[in-house]
């Protein structure tokens, strides 16, 4: 996209309360205060070169005082000379003072601030995740820490040091001079802020205009060609390209004004320096003439002007970036301000050691409260023993993994670990005791053996290799020209559904919690890998408490219970002789799929991958 990076750049907000402004500004405000010595520090080398800033047209001054001829004899003013030479310079060492002190604050402000972001991120619901988008929430914190950055360097570098050097010169005018100077610079001050802070502010939503033109011709391209396919197909190029140059038009128009008004207000901006400084060397050579000042006085008030204007002359970009970086921030402090739905009990305590048992008791449950997705499900898996759930899809068997690891708090009735209510145990040590292959395995952008090794990162090279081979990848593995190492893709998109099933499959083996969940774990398995891995599984359940969820009822037969689960109920509960035997709804689930195994095999059907 050629122009991406642009259209990243957020739109410009809207205005801000000031409320909201001094509300962001107070929670920086501790990030920034750890520091409080290198901020003081910084504080006085901020002054300090201004100082040096508007001492260096004062001498400037003297030394044309001396070398003018009304003077009399000439000498050559060293020490002013020198002098000059050192104020000078020690603007420039203050400056850079300040940048070497301060810049460590700045970017610990970020990177704390960023910190506690993606944290609180981790800790907040699964609700929250799967409810808003990644991609946004993502560009949120990104624009939110760098903006933290801005906000401080255009208070700091621009802002401040600005309003100190308005303060000093306005000072020197007045003592040196009369109030007239300082009425005049204060007045030319005032209508060239107030100026440019109004067309500021009205260049801003042209702005957000073009960012949004922007925006919107670069999600036309990119959906455009994430359709190429499409796009062939029906030989719909032209259309397309209409479509996208439609929105380049509202861009061209939008960014056309912007820059035009950009022109507007530079021309205004100099008009009012022009008549402030005209105004002054207007005051200044009349005294001159009347002989009240010097030609050195006209000089220095020439120049403190000059001086003044300079920095302000940023002040539209200084004032919009800073307004910018002010939205960016609260939108990034929202996040962190985000209720976490599920915390801690203040007295939560650990999954107890040794084996343990889960219970269901009468649990009731729903995402949304309209609509119940669990109706009174109750079941108990003894310590080391295996229980099955079966049944249609959307009969609500994957949330049961789901409340297990507490990604949700259930409506009524109760979970127990080992006899504890999960809402008293530590969601840390809850979900180190829970192992889960899901039901979709999204793998992490790096290599098979970084995937693998996830499941217990302290885990050593032979520990990975050795979960690998239960989990049947070893001869996968050895077909890869760079093995253990092959990156996976992005979500893992490199392997097949199978592999990354058996991925799944070695990490949570490689966990190796008291309390295992298969969810659908080996359906994309062709037949003869799931009972290769099936044997090694079964193998792995015994001693651990194990939930299997399960479509193809071949695969759990042999669990000590079978739940068979409609609609949020569970409907029938036995072992399979037993549930068979009754001849309900498992039967005739068995018979149905023992009807399909036997015409796939008739009809030579290749397995799936
Ligand atoms: N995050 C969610 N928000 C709302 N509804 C959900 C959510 N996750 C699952 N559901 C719904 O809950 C029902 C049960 O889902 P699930 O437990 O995944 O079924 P399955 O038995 O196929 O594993 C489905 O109807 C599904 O649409
Ligand atoms: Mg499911």
């Amino acid at each position: 996209m050629r122009r991406a990076t642009l259209a990243a750049k957020p739109p410009a907000g809207q205005p801000l309360p000031d409320t909201h402004v001094w509300l962001t500004l107070s929670t920086l405000f501790p990030y920034l205060w750890r520091y409080r010595l290198r901020v003081v520090l910084a504080l006085g080398c901020l002054v300090g070169a201004k100082v040096a800033t508007v001492a260096v047209p004062m001498v400037f001054k003297e030394m044309i005082d001396d070398l003018a001829p009304a003077a009399g004899m000439l000498a050559l003013p060293a020490l002013l000379l020198l002098l000059y030479g050192a104020l000078r310079f020690s603007t420039a060492l203050f400056t850079e003072l300040r940048e070497l002190l301060f810049a460590r604050v700045t970017q610990r402000a970020v990177r704390q601030v960023s910190l506690e972001v993606f944290n609180h991120l981790h800790a907040l619901s699964l609700r929250f995740h799967l409810e808003r988008q990644t991609g946004g929430v993502s560009r949120d914190i990104e624009r939110g820490s760098r903006s933290i950055a801005s906000l401080i360097s255009y208070t700091l570098y621009s802002i401040l040091p600005t309003l100190i050097e308005i303060g000093l010169v306005l000072g020197v005018l007045f003592v040196k001079y009369d109030a007239g100077f300082v009425l005049i610079t204060a007045l030319s001050l005032a209508a060239y802020i107030v100026f440019t802070v109004k067309l500021s502010n009205w260049r801003i939503d042209i702005r957000r205009q073009v960012n949004e033109s922007d925006s919107a011709a670069n999600t036309r391209a990119i959906d455009s060609l994430l359709n190429y396919e499409t796009v062939k197909y029906f030989n719909n190029e032209a259309w397309e390209a209409a479509r996208y140059d439609e929105q380049m038009r509202r861009w061209e128009d939008a960014a056309t004004r912007s820059q035009k008004t950009l022109a507007y207000l530079n021309l205004g901006q100099q008009a009012i320096i022009a008549l402030g400084v005209t105004a002054m060397m207007w005051r200044a050579a009349s005294g001159v003439v009347d002989g009240r000042m010097s030609i050195g006085d006209l000089v220095l008030v020439n120049a403190f002007l000059i001086q003044l204007y300079m920095p302000l002359n940023f002040l539209g970009i200084v004032y919009r970036e800073i307004r910018q970086a002010l939205t960016d921030i609260e939108r990034m402090f929202r996040l962190l301000k985000e209720h976490r739905e599920i915390a801690d009990a203040p007295d939560a305590r650990d999954v107890p050691a040794g084996p343990l048992d889960v219970e269901f008791a009468a649990v009731d449950f729903a995402y949304e409260t309209e609509r119940p997705i669990l109706y009174g499900v109750s079941f108990r898996i003894p310590p080391g023993q295996t229980v099955a759930v079966v049944g249609q899809s959307g009969g609500g068997k994957s949330t049961l993994a789901r409340l297990l690891f507490r990604f949700y708090d259930i409506g009524s009735g109760s979970i127990r670990i080992g006899g504890h209510d999960l809402r008293q145990i530590r969601q840390a040590s809850l979900r180190a005791a829970i192992g889960i292959v899901p039901q979709d395995t999204v793998l992490f952008n790096d290599s098979i053996f970084y995937n693998i090794q996830y499941g217990r990162p302290a885990a050593g090279r032979e520990e990975v290799i050795a979960a690998a081979e239960r989990a049947q990848l070893s001869d996968f593995i050895a077909t890869l020209p760079q093995g253990f190492e092959t990156r996976v893709g992005e979500r893992g998109l490199k392997l097949s559904g199978g592999e990354k099933q058996r991925v799944a499959i070695a990490r949570a083996l490689l966990k190796d919690p008291p309390i295992l969940i298969f969810d659908e774990a080996t359906s994309a398995l062709d037949s003869a890998t799931e009972r290769a891995i099936q044997t090694q599984l079964e193998g792995v359940a015994s001693g651990h408490t194990t939930l299997i969820i399960a479509h193809r009822l071949s695969t759990v037969m042999n669990a000590d219970q079978i739940l068979v689960m409609q609609e949020g109920r569970i409907i029938e509960r036995g072992a399979h002789g037993e549930l068979l035997a009754a001849d309900g709804a498992y039967a005739r689930m068995w018979r149905l799929q023992q009807e399909e195994a036997a015409a796939s095999a008739d009809a030579g059907q290749p397995p799936p991958t």
